[in-house]
C-alpha cells in the first residue's frame, strides 16, 4: 500500500476519507475518540502544504436528502477548535470544492450523496476528480465497499493509505500474523450468533479464548450446566461444543467460568449473588463472571504475550455486574502483553475503567475490527493493495 506519509503533498489537492462517525446526542458529541484519532493525519496533510478536503459519513441517512440530524456541522465545529483554524463545512461539494493549500474543509456527510452506498462508478469518479491524491484513512469504514472508500480509491489519480489506517493495519498484523505467544483473545457480548465467524476464525489462531457475556452462557450450557433465565442461544449449543472440540484438537484452551454473578432480573439495582456455575437456579440470570473466574482469567492475561479484546464479559453498565469486566480491563492494563481493544462496548469499558493509556492499541473500528479479526479482506484495503500493484 502506498503510504500518505511517503508522498509529497505540497500544493496538492488532497481528499481524505476519515471515519468521523461519532455519537451525537442533541448536537453534542458524546465520544470524540474517532475525531482525535484522525487529527494527526489532518495535521500532517496541512504541514505537508496540501489543500485538504475531508470526507466522512455520519450515521445512515437517506441518500439525496439533507437533514440537520445527519449533518457533520458539530464535527466541523469541533475540528475547528482542535486544529485551531476555521474548518468550513461544505454542503454541496460533489461538483467541485474551493480550497487553498494550508486550508482544510470538511465535506458534508458523504452518505447524503446519491450512489454512495452502492459504490456508484460515476460518483466515485466525481470524488476522484476533486483531488490529486485520495487518502483512505477511515479504518472504521474500510469494510464497506462504497463510493467514498473503495470507489474513490479505484479511480483517483493517486490513492494512498493514511497514517491512521496504516497504524490500525500494522497493529492488527502484529497481534494476529506473528503474535508474541501465548495469544489470548477475549470475545464477549450478548450473542454467539453475531460473533460466530469471529469465534470460528480465532479458535484456529489463539492459544486461549475467553468467552464472556451471553456468549459464555451458551458455552456454559454446552458444558451441561443449567443457565436459568440467562440469555442463551440453545440452537447454538452444538456449535459451541464444536468450537470447544476444535480448540482442544489444536491444544488451545477455552476456559469456561467456574463461578458467576446472578440476579433475579436485568436491572441496575437487582441483588447480585455469586454462585458456583453448577448451582445456577431456574430463576437466576447470569450477568457477570464470578470473582474466582475473573482472577483466573486475569492470571492468563498476565502471562499472555498478546491480548485481543472484543466485548465486555458482563453487564458492566450496571456497577454490580461490572466487576468481571473491570478485573479483566485492569489485568490488560497491567500486563506486559501487546494488547489491542476494539468495538463500541469495549471502548466504553476502556473509558469507564480509564485504562486507555495502558492498552497498546485501541482500534477505531467496530464492524471493520471484527471483520479483520474474522480473517476477511476489507474491500478498501484490497483496493489500496491493488492500486499499489
Ligand atoms: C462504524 O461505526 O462501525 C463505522 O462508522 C461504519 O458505519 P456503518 O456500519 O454505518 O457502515
Amino acid at each position: 500500500i502506498v503510504r500518505m506519509t511517503d508522498l509529497d503533498l505540497a500544493g496538492k489537492r488532497v481528499l481524505i476519507r476519515e471515519d468521523l462517525n461519532v455519537p451525537i446526542d442533541d448536537g453534542r458529541i458524546t465520544s470524540e475518540q474517532r475525531i482525535l484519532a484522525a487529527l494527526p493525519t489532518l495535521k500532517l496533510a496541512l504541514e505537508k502544504g496540501a489543500a485538504v478536503m475531508v470526507t466522512s459519513h455520519l450515521g445512515r441517512p437517506q441518500e439525496g436528502q439533507w437533514s440537520e440530524a445527519d449533518s457533520l456541522a458539530p464535527v466541523a465545529k469541533r475540528l475547528s477548535e482542535l486544529l485551531g483554524i476555521e474548518v468550513p463545512l461544505v454542503k454541496d461539494w460533489v461538483g467541485g470544492v474551493e480550497v487553498q493549500p494550508g486550508q482544510l474543509v470538511l465535506l458534508e456527510n458523504c452518505r447524503m450523496n446519491v450512489g454512495e452506498g452502492k459504490d456508484d462508478e460515476a460518483l466515485s469518479k466525481q470524488y476522484a476528480a476533486l483531488c490529486d491524491v485520495f487518502v483512505m484513512d477511515a479504518f472504521g469504514t474500510a469494510h464497506r465497499a462504497q463510493a467514498s472508500t473503495h470507489g474513490a480509491i479505484r479511480h483517483a489519480k493517486v490513492a494512498a493509505g493514511g497514517p491512521l489506517l496504516m497504524a490500525e493495519l500494522d497493529a492488527l498484523a502484529k497481534a494476529l500474523d506473528n503474535p508474541a505467544r501465548p495469544l489470548l483473545a477475549i470475545v464477549a457480548g450478548s450473542k454467539v450468533s453475531t460473533k460466530l465467524e469471529l469465534l470460528s476464525s480465532l479458535v484456529s489462531k489463539v492459544d486461549q479464548l475467553i468467552v464472556g457475556g451471553g456468549i459464555a452462557n451458551t458455552f456454559i450450557a454446552a458444558m451441561g450446566h443449567g443457565v436459568g433465565k440467562s440469555l442463551v442461544e440453545t440452537d447454538l449449543i452444538d456449535t459451541a461444543k464444536q468450537i470447544m472440540a476444535d480448540a482442544k484438537a489444536r491444544g488451545a484452551d477455552i476456559p469456561v467460568p467456574t463461578d458467576v454473578v446472578v440476579a433475579p432480573a436485568f436491572a441496575a439495582d437487582a441483588p447480585a449473588t455469586v454462585k458456583a456455575v453448577d448451582a445456577v437456579a431456574a430463576d437466576d440470570m447470569i450477568l457477570d463472571i464470578g470473582p474466582d473466574t475473573a482472577a483466573r482469567y486475569a492470571e492468563l492475561i498476565q502471562n499472555a504475550g498478546t491480548v485481543v479484546w472484543n466485548g465486555p464479559v458482563g453487564v458492566f453498565e450496571f456497577d454490580a455486574f461490572g466487576k468481571g469486566t473491570e478485573t479483566l480491563a485492569r489485568a490488560i492494563a497491567a500486563s506486559k502483553a501487546f494488547s489491542i481493544a476494539g468495538g463500541g462496548d469495549t471502548l466504553a469499558a476502556v473509558d469507564k475503567y480509564d485504562i486507555a493509556g495502558d492498552v497498546s492499541y485501541i482500534s477505531t473500528g467496530g464492524g471493520a475490527f471484527l471483520e479483520f479479526l474474522e480473517g476477511k479482506e476489507l474491500p478498501a484495503v484490497a483496493a489500496l493493495k491493488q492500486r499499489a500493484g
